[in-house]
């Protein structure tokens, strides 16, 4: 059943009548992985994957949510001692209490969710659901007076301070902002962003999920972001976002091999995003590609979030003509993104289905994706 007519007919049976529908989106990321906690810049986009929430204000101290893909309910209130037990759960509960730290009003509600966003991808899908909620309970009980900036840090310190995640703003950003065939080229440390129109004729962006999950909460995650943050502390500065090559080798002896080679990632990384703009901008797809490439080769061996199965998708992607394939999002599982001229889309789904499940027993899943419009209003 389609999402909306799925979500109507449960909340209807739930809580009686209807109430108002919200969306918003996944993410992907062209380039630039790893920069938005250093300070740098990246090129995410929203995609037509999507969470959708219907919510009624219940005149309560209350919320009563309803999760239909987990086939799960969660009662709570907004006190910090309220915090419910599910994860999903405390993905609303943070933003309702985010809300309130910043002086914006949440009153009790009912509200029922599902997407079709896949979960452990690597698309974002719980930055799709705060960023879902943060625009609704906005709309619902703030009169929009939260702007749209502010929308993307309350899910950010959602993260931060409910699900212990120490992430950058880009998911959220993304989430929040994303606009109908463009990316978004952002610069984490000011939050200034141009959307780049992206509609490359005769190329597709294809996801390839690994289906190995990656959990971010208590994962090397955090470990990563420590080492940038070692780095720039040795240096002097906020953030490896004013770091460059010769300042590293200069610091080399004394931060630990291991730091040395995050820094490295992190100081190319930055620029490849510029150098991908610039290339778009000329319609050079193939420096784009070329620079999706050793973005893959810095995450597997100096950044090292990759694993054997995302190193395998993209040596197949490379043997198969692919223009630009990487690891995308946090990494530890999840999938690539790929840069697939039409002409070999359909050899290079056959190829890497089977190669991959040849080797690891289960198939890929394969995801074309489209650059769509992010938290909205729908009804
Ligand atoms: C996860 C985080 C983002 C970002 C990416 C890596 O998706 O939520 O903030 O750091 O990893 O680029």
């Amino acid at each position: 059943m389609e999402l909306k007519n799925k979500i109507i007919e449960a909340f209807a049976s739930k809580f009686g009548g209807d109430g108002t529908l919200y969306a918003s989106a996944g993410r992907i990321n062209l380039i630039g992985e790893h920069t938005d906690y250093n300070g740098g810049f990246v090129f995410p986009g929203a995609i037509d994957k999507m969470i959708m929430a219907e919510i009624r204000p219940n005149n309560t101290d209350k919320v009563n949510i309803h999760s239909i893909d987990l086939d799960d309910n969660s009662t709570f209130g907004f006190n910090e001692t309220d915090a419910p037990q599910q994860q999903w759960a405390r993905y609303v509960f943070g933003v309702c209490r985010e809300i309130i730290k910043r002086g914006g009003k949440v009153e009790g509600f009912d509200a029922v969710f599902a997407g079709n966003v896949p979960l452990g991808a690597g698309l974002s899908s719980s930055a799709a659901l705060e960023s879902c909620f943060a625009f609704a309970l906005n709309d619902l009980f703030n009169n929009n007076s939260i702007d749209k900036f502010e929308l993307a840090k309350i899910g950010q310190s959602t993260e931060h301070n409910y699900c212990g995640v120490n992430c950058g703003i880009m998911d959220q950003f993304a989430s929040v902002f994303g606009k109908k065939d463009c990316l978004i080229r952002l610069d984490c440390r000011s939050l200034e962003y141009e959307y780049f129109p992206f509609n490359i004729d005769g190329y597709s962006l294809v996801l390839v999920d690994s289906v190995v999950k990656h959990e971010l909460v208590d994962s090397p995650y955090n470990k990563r972001r420590q080492s940038c943050e070692n780095v720039a502390k040795r240096l002097g500065i906020d953030t490896l976002r004013d770091a460059d090559m010769d300042m590293l080798e200069e610091i080399k002896s004394d931060i630990s091999t291991e730091d040395y080679m995050r820094a490295k990632f992190v100081i190319e990384e930055k620029e490849r995003v510029l150098d991908v703009c610039e290339a778009l901008n000329r319609g050079d797809i193939e420096t784009v590609g070329r620079l999706m490439y050793e973005t893959h080769r810095g995450l597997s061996k100096d950044y090292e979030v990759s694993c054997e199965e995302l190193d395998y998708l993209n040596d197949i992607a490379k043997e198969c003509g692919v223009t630009g394939s990487r690891i995308m999002g946090g990494g530890f599982g999840g999938c690539t993104i790929n840069l697939v001229p039409d002409t070999i889309h359909d050899k290079f789904l056959k190829t890497v289905t089977e190669k991959f499940s040849a080797r690891y027993g289960h198939s890929p899943k394969i995801y074309d994706v489209v650059i769509s419009d992010g938290a909205r209003r729908i009804s």
